[in-house]
């Protein structure tokens, strides 16, 4: 008997494996996985190996590390000062095992069959894998090119009627990557406030879902 896979895992593909292969076997630098040259910083290498030997090593809390979510909540309430509240560990913060993990439970959560997922483009490839088991169709929203023929320079800017004609009823997810991956572009305040009327205006019920994940990155420059 010929076993098939579900049609809902059919001809996903990993990118960075492939353009990985293609790499090795053409010579050619790989810049499609980013491999930083720095290892994580001693403080966290060492905090890693003591969490080793003094545990807690038993079944936590399905959210996460009840201490880990608390900590969370008290850093995520001052940093988003803008909710002018506390956010609330035990029904407001979920630990995952990463960034894919949290995308993919995301979307399985809130997305159904043929719902539609807009994001601007270029975006990080992985997503296609996340969007396609969850049923939900990827479309994107390519940067538009302007040309500035005073300073013979070129700019790639948000195009903001693209935008606008590209949600629809269908919409159900607007897929947010701050700062973006793969091009590292971090959203203006004024950009954001860009995106957040539109939504209100065209698709009030849409989700926004932030992808902050390189937020940090700063830290250990
Ligand atoms: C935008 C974006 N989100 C998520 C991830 C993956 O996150 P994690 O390794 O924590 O699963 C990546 C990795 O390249 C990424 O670029």
């Amino acid at each position: 008997m010929e076993r098939k896979f579900p049609d809902r895992v059919e001809d996903l593909t990993c990118l960075f494996a492939e353009f990985g292969q293609l790499a090795a076997k053409y010579k050619a630098v790989d810049l499609a996985i980013g491999t930083p040259e720095q290892d994580p910083p001693q403080f966290l290498k060492d905090q890693l190996i003591e969490a080793v030997h003094t545990g807690p090593h038993q079944y936590h809390h399905p959210r996460g590390y009840p201490p880990l979510r608390e900590s969370l909540a008290k850093h995520y309430s001052e940093y988003y000062k803008v909710l002018e509240r506390d956010l609330d560990p035990q029904t407001e913060i979920l630990a995952t095992a990463g960034g894919v993990a949290g995308l993919y439970c995301s979307c399985m959560a809130l997305l159904c069959e043929g719902d539609e997922i807009v994001s601007f483009e270029p975006f990080w490839p992985g997503f296609i894998n996340i969007a396609k088991p969850a049923g939900a169709t990827l479309k994107g929203v390519p940067l538009k090119m302007v040309k500035d023929t005073e300073s013979k320079t070129i700019s790639w800017e948000y195009d903001w009627d693209l935008l606008e004609e590209t949600l629809s009823e269908s919409t159900k997810m607007l897929m947010l990557i701050n700062p973006q991956s793969p091009g590292g572009r971090v959203f203006t305040e004024e950009e954001i406030a860009k995106i957040s009327e539109i939504i209100d205006r065209k698709c009030p019920n849409c989700y926004v879902l932030c992808d902050d994940v390189y937020d940090f990155l700063r830290t250990f420059c």
